[in-house]
């Protein structure tokens, strides 16, 4: 067992006073391409990384949920008689909401025992890789387990996606869930979401010689306020002036008729995720008939997209891509809800060293904030680990 592994399991131990009956882990996610297009149950193409969270787990006699972590000092304890969106707040709305959700799909609290939970996690908050998802996950697949649900994941998804909507209180798709629980070794999601149908295709990454570097950019970003709700009302507005339920039923062939109906920035805000559900499909079939080394174009395409027609991209994610593109990067994109966090290259391995360089270099000519530069790969999804 790798240590942080060990780490969980002897700080649950020292904090509830006994062993758990079990670890559980949830990765965090990147994006590949297809963004802001899952509340318009358009096409996502994320994958899984190399960076989880963690949970060691332990039933009780009573009806305590009490919940633990590595990265807060204060042990959370609630009757779950009491769990309810009202009545949670801070970082343990993640896992206790995820304890409520799942009355919405079923499940009775009056039926099921207590727990102690303890929370370890290396995906790092903030950067927009899904810390928040990875949390969600884990607590998922630990409660599906020791409370014997058997439910699957597309399921478990939804659930998380309930926590963040409700509990949280942050307006996101279902992508990241779905991520975080679907994900598998050097491969990508494609997930319809409208049928919520996925297929797993593989990236093949390694045999290319291409890694994924992530740039993160330190500059904030919160989806439960601001920015991100605004970008999806926009987008249902649009939708109900087009005379449609979602922007999944608007193809690029109807975007002319789209200009005529819509005011500006509305008609940019459909062309972006129009546009961008095309690339997914796009990205899908480069892949699979000429593999990730053609694929370039399509993420290029995207970040311009994001930047120019829906507008979540920040300075630091512009220069990070354009660097990252000048020096050596066959494409790249700022990933996730916007406004801050990364932006990733696709980068051959060759390439790697010069592009770090090229990176730390123009932030600290542009006067940016020291970026976290890294790369990932595309790992398993969430699972049981002890
Ligand atoms: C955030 C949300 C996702 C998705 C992306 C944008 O990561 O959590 O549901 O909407 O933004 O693609």
């Amino acid at each position: 067992m790798t240590d942080l592994r060990t780490d969980t399991l002897d700080t649950f131990a020292e904090i509830f006073g006994r062993r758990a009956d079990g670890l559980w882990s949830a990765p965090g996610r990147v994006n590949l391409i297809g963004e802001h297009t899952d509340y318009n149950e358009g096409f996502v193409l994320p994958f899984a990384i190399n960076r989880r969270t963690l949970v060691a787990l332990g039933l009780r006699d009573d009806r305590k949920a009490r919940v633990g972590s590595s990265f807060a000092d204060e042990l959370v304890e609630i009757d779950l008689s009491e769990l309810s969106p009202e009545n949670l707040s801070g970082w343990s709305a993640y896992p206790l909401g995820l304890a409520w959700a799942l009355t919405e799909f079923g499940v009775d609290l009056d039926a099921v025992p207590g727990f102690d939970i303890l929370i370890d996690s290396n995906v790092p908050v903030g950067a927009g890789l899904s810390s928040s998802a990875a949390i969600e996950c884990a607590v998922a697949v630990a409660l599906n387990d020791a409370w014997q649900l058997g439910l699957d994941r597309p399921t478990l998804a939804r659930v998380g996606q309930r926590a963040e909507n409700v509990a949280v209180g942050a307006p996101t798709g279902i992508m990241d869930q779905s991520a975080s629980l679907l994900g598998q070794a050097d491969a990508a999601v494609f997930l319809d979401c409208r049928s919520l149908v996925s297929e797993v295709v593989p990236l093949g990454l390694e045999a290319a010689g291409l890694e994924i570097v992530i740039i993160d950019t330190g500059v904030e970003h919160a989806h439960a306020t601001g920015g991100y709700a605004e970008r999806r009302a926009s987008c249902e507005e649009g939708a109900r002036v087009l005379g449609v339920e979602s922007l999944r039923d608007v193809s690029v062939a109807d975007l002319d008729r789209a200009r005529d109906l819509l005011d500006d920035v509305t008609f940019r805000r459909v062309r972006h995720v129009v546009t961008e559900n095309q690339r997914v499909l796009d990205t899908v079939r480069t892949l699979r008939e000429q593999g990730p080394t053609a694929i370039g174009e399509l993420l290029d395409a995207s970040h311009v997209s994001m930047r120019d027609d829906f507008e979540i991209s920040v300075p630091e994610l512009d220069l990070a891509v354009e660097t990252a593109q000048a020096n050596g990067a066959i494409g790249a994109r700022m990933t996730g809800g916007g406004f801050g966090g990364s932006a990733i290259a696709l980068v051959p391995s060759e390439n790697l060293s010069r592009v770090f360089v090229a990176i730390d270099g123009a932030f600290a000519e542009n006067g940016f904030g020291q970026p976290d530069v890294f790369t990932v790969t595309p790992s398993e999804g969430a699972k049981r680990e002890d």
